[in-house]
C-alpha cells in the first residue's frame, strides 16, 4: 500500500481527496479483506445527520487486523506488553497467538450468551487481555463499550445503563504505579443499579480478594478452560459496513456523557490510513502509544490502527513516574521503540522532574514523536524535540477527537514542515472551515474562529447511542451544513491550523475531557453542598485545572475537612481524574435574573483576572461577585 512520501504528493493527494472524495476513499479501501465489496462509496447529509460509507460492503475488522497478516507476519510480535513492575517479564504476543487468543475469548463470549449487536462493557487494566476482549467483541459482532479503569462506580454504571450492556469484562484489579486498583469491587457496586448485566467475566491480574456472585460472575481462565483446548478458531461474523463497531463515552455540556458511535468499515479505513501516513510507519517498526485503551487514542492508535497496518504495538500497564520518572525512556530503550506517541501533560510533568531522568537512556531507536489530546505549549514542544528526539525526530502534533475517530489535522512526520504549537495542515479527506460567531465561514488566512468540517470523512461520528437528536444538536445544528468540533482555532498566514482550546463547557484536564456539569453533579452528592459551579483555570502541568465554587447549606468552620470530603465525593462518584484543584466556599454564585450562572465571570476569577470581569450589571445580585473576588484562591 502506497503512502505519501513528499509534500508535493501530500498536496496532490489532498486535492484529489477534495475534488473526488469517493474515488479517493475507494482507493484506500481496496487493500482490505472484504466479504463483499461496497455498492456505493458515500451517502450523506449533515442535516439529519445521515452518514454512510462503503454502503453495501460486508467485512469483519478483525479479519483485517489479524487473519490478513497471518501468512506474511504470523510470527511477528503484534502486542508487546510492558508490565507496571519493571521486574515482571514483558510479554510478546505474535499475530498468530493474538489470533488464537481473540478467537478463544470470542468463543467464551458466545458461551456466555453474547451475540451480534449486543453491547459489552469492558472495564479493565492495561493488559493484553483488554485488547483481546475488544477484538473478541468485534470478532462476533458485539459492540464494545470500553470504560476507562479510572472511572468510579457511578460513571461506570451510567455508561453500562445507557448502552444496556448485558456482559461486563473486568479484572480483579489493576496495577498502576504503587497502587492496586480494585476494579471488580467497583463493578460490583456499579451492578447494583445495572439490571441489564447478566454475566461478568473476571481476569485474574492482582490476586486481590474479590466476591464472585454465583451464576453471574466467572473467571476468565475458567471459561477458557471450559473450552477444553477447543475454540482456537472462531469464524468472523460478517458485518455490514455501517454496523456499529463500538460506543465510546465522551463528556459534553450536560451532566450526561455521550455514547459516540463508530461503525465498521469507515472507521477501519480511516484509522489505517491516518496511522500509516501521519507516523510514516515502515514495516517492522515498533510503535508505542501511551494512551489507555479506555480513551479513543487507545482504540485507534494502540489497538486498531497499528494492528491493521501489521505493526508491533506496545502496551504499557503502568504510569510514567513508576518506579521513577525515567520509565518511559527506559521502556523506549528496552523495546527499541521507533515511534512514540504521548500527551503534552505527560511531557510537561516529566520535563518538570529534570533531565537526570532522561540522561541514562540512549533513545536512539526513536524516529518519530507524536502528541495528542491538548494543545502543546512551545516550551514543552522544544523540550521534547531536544531531549527526547535529540533534534532528529519530527514531532507530529495530532489534532482530533473521540468523534472524529482518527487524526484530522496533523503534520505528516518528516514531510510537513512543523511549527511548535500548530497541528499544521488537514489530512487528505478533511475539509476544515473556520466560522465566526454569527455562523459565517471565514475565508482566507490569518483568521480566528470556531473549527468545523464541511465534508464527511470515513471516521466521522455516526450518532450518539440511543439519542440521535443529541448528536444532531451538539455537532450538526450549530452551523448548518457543517460538523462543529467545539474548538476554537486560528489559521495563520501560511494556512496552518492552531487549536486554541474548547469554546464550550468542557475542560481538558491532563488531556482528559471532562464536563463541568458532570463534575458539579458529583460534587452535589455531598450532603452539605447546595450548589456548585466548576470552571477551568490554566495549569502549568495539566493544561487546565479544576476550580470549584461551592455553596454550603450551613456554615462549616472546618473548611479543610469539608474540602477533603468534597474531593473524596468527586473521587467516589466520578473518579480521581476529576478531583478539584481549588475549592472556594462562597455564599452565592453570580446569576442572571433568569437564574443562569454567568460562568464567564467565574472563569475570569479562576484565571485570577479580577480586573476584567466585564459587564456585571445584568446580575441578579452583583455584590456576590465582590465577595467571591475577596475569597479567590490564587
Ligand atoms: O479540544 C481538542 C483537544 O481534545 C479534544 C478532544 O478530546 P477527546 O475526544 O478526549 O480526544 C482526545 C484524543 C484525540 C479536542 O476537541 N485536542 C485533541 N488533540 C489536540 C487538541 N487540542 C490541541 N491540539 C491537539 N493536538
Amino acid at each position: 500500500m502506497q503512502r505519501i512520501n513528499t509534500i508535493e504528493e501530500y498536496q496532490k493527494e489532498y486535492k484529489h481527496s477534495v475534488e473526488n472524495p469517493e474515488a479517493f476513499w475507494a482507493e484506500q479501501a481496496e487493500q482490505f479483506t472484504w466479504q463483499k465489496k461496497w455498492d456505493t462509496v458515500l451517502e450523506w447529509n449533515f442535516d439529519e445527520p445521515n452518514i454512510k460509507w462503503f454502503v453495501g460492503g460486508q467485512l469483519n475488522i478483525t479479519e483485517n487486523c489479524l487473519d490478513r497478516h497471518l501468512k506474511e507476519r504470523g510470527e511477528q510480535t503484534a502486542i508487546l506488553w510492558e508490565p507496571n513492575d519493571p521486574n515482571e517479564p514483558a510479554r510478546k504476543i505474535s499475530y498468530k497467538e493474538l489470533h488464537t487468543d481473540v478467537c478463544r475469548f470470542a468463543n467464551v463470549l458466545k458461551n456466555n450468551g453474547a451475540k451480534k449487536g449486543d453491547r459489552i462493557c469492558i472495564y479493565m487494566p492495561m493488559v493484553p487481555e483488554l485488547a483481546i476482549a475488544v477484538l473478541a467483541c468485534a470478532r462476533i459482532g458485539a459492540i464494545h463499550s470500553v470504560v476507562f479503569g479510572g472511572f468510579s462506580f457511578k460513571s461506570l454504571s451510567d455508561r453500562i445503563h445507557d448502552a444496556t450492556c448485558n456482559i461486563v469484562v473486568t479484572a480483579d484489579g489493576g496495577f498502576r504505579g504503587a497502587k492496586d486498583i480494585p476494579l471488580k469491587s467497583v463493578v460490583d457496586e456499579a451492578l447494583e443499579t445495572s439490571p441489564s448485566v447478566k454475566k461478568v467475566i473476571v481476569l485474574k491480574r492482582t490476586n486481590t480478594n474479590v466476591t464472585m456472585k454465583s451464576g453471574r460472575d466467572a473467571w476468565w481462565h475458567d471459561e477458557i478452560a471450559l473450552l477444553g483446548g477447543r475454540g482456537e478458531d472462531c469464524p468472523a461474523e460478517i458485518m455490514d459496513a455501517e454496523d456499529p463497531l463500538f460506543i465510546l463515552y465522551t463528556s459534553g455540556s450536560t451532566g450526561k456523557p455521550k455514547g459516540v458511535v463508530h461503525t465498521t468499515a469507515g472507521y477501519m479505513v480511516y484509522v489505517d490510513y491516518t496511522f500509516r501516513n501521519v507516523f510514516q510507519y515502515n514495516n517492522g517498526e515498533v510503535f508505542w502509544c501511551t494512551a489507555d485503551v479506555g480513551w479513543i487514542t487507545g482504540h485507534s492508535y494502540l489497538v486498531y490502527g497499528p494492528l491493521l497496518a501489521g505493526a508491533t504495538t506496545v502496551m504499557f500497564e503502568g504510569i510514567p513516574t513508576y518506579p521513577d520518572a525515567g520509565r518511559f525512556w527506559s521502556v523506549i530503550d528496552k523495546h527499541k521503540v521507533n515511534i512514540f506517541y504521548t500527551a503534552p501533560t505527560a511531557i510537561r510533568s516529566l520535563e518538570a522532574m529534570g533531565l537526570d531522568f532522561v540522561k541514562p537512556y540512549k533513545l536512539d531507536s526513536l524516529r518519530v514523536l507524536g502528541t495528542v489530546g491538548e494543545p502543546i505549549n512551545v516550551e514543552a514542544w522544544n523540550w521534547y524535540h531536544e531531549n527526547i528526539g535529540k533534534k532528529n525526530c519530527p514531532i507530529v502534533d495530532t489534532y482530533w477527537q473521540t468523534e472524529t475517530g482518527g487524526i484530522v489535522i496533523s503534520p505528516l512526520a518528516g514531510i510537513t514542515k512543523t511549527k511548535p504549537g500548530f497541528a499544521t495542515l488537514p489530512l487528505p479527506g478533511i475539509q476544515p472551515a473556520l466560522m465566526d460567531e454569527s455562523g459565517k465561514e471565514l475565508i482566507g488566512n490569518n483568521v480566528d474562529g470556531r473549527l468545523c468540517f464541511k465534508f464527511p470523512w470515513p471516521g466521522i461520528i455516526r450518532t450518539t447511542y440511543g439519542n440521535h437528536k443529541r448528536c444532531k444538536e451538539t455537532y450538526f445544528d450549530i452551523y448548518k451544513g457543517y460538523y462543529f468540533t467545539g474548538d476554537g482555532c486560528r489559521r495563520d498566514e501560511d494556512g496552518y491550523y492552531r487549536i486554541t482550546g474548547r469554546v464550550d463547557d468542557v475542560i481538558k484536564v491532563s488531556g482528559h475531557l471532562l464536563g463541568t456539569a458532570e463534575i458539579e453533579n458529583a460534587i452535589n452528592q455531598h450532603p452539605d453542598i447546595v450548589e456548585s459551579a466548576v470552571v477551568g483555570f490554566p495549569h502549568d502541568i495539566k493544561g487546565w485545572g479544576i476550580y470549584t465554587f461551592v455553596i454550603c447549606d450551613h456554615e462549616r468552620k472546618d473548611t479543610d475537612n469539608l474540602k477533603k470530603e468534597i474531593i473524596d465525593t468527586v473521587t467516589k462518584y466520578m473518579g480521581p481524574i476529576a478531583k478539584p484543584d481549588k475549592i472556594q466556599i462562597v455564599k452565592g454564585l453570580p446569576k442572571t435574573r433568569s437564574g443562569k450562572i454567568m460562568r464567564r465571570i467565574l472563569r475570569k476569577i479562576a484565571e485570577n483576572d479580577l480586573e476584567n470581569l466585564g459587564d456585571t450589571s445584568t446580575l441578579l445580585d452583583p455584590s456576590v461577585v465582590e465577595e467571591i473576588k475577596i475569597g479567590a484562591i490564587k
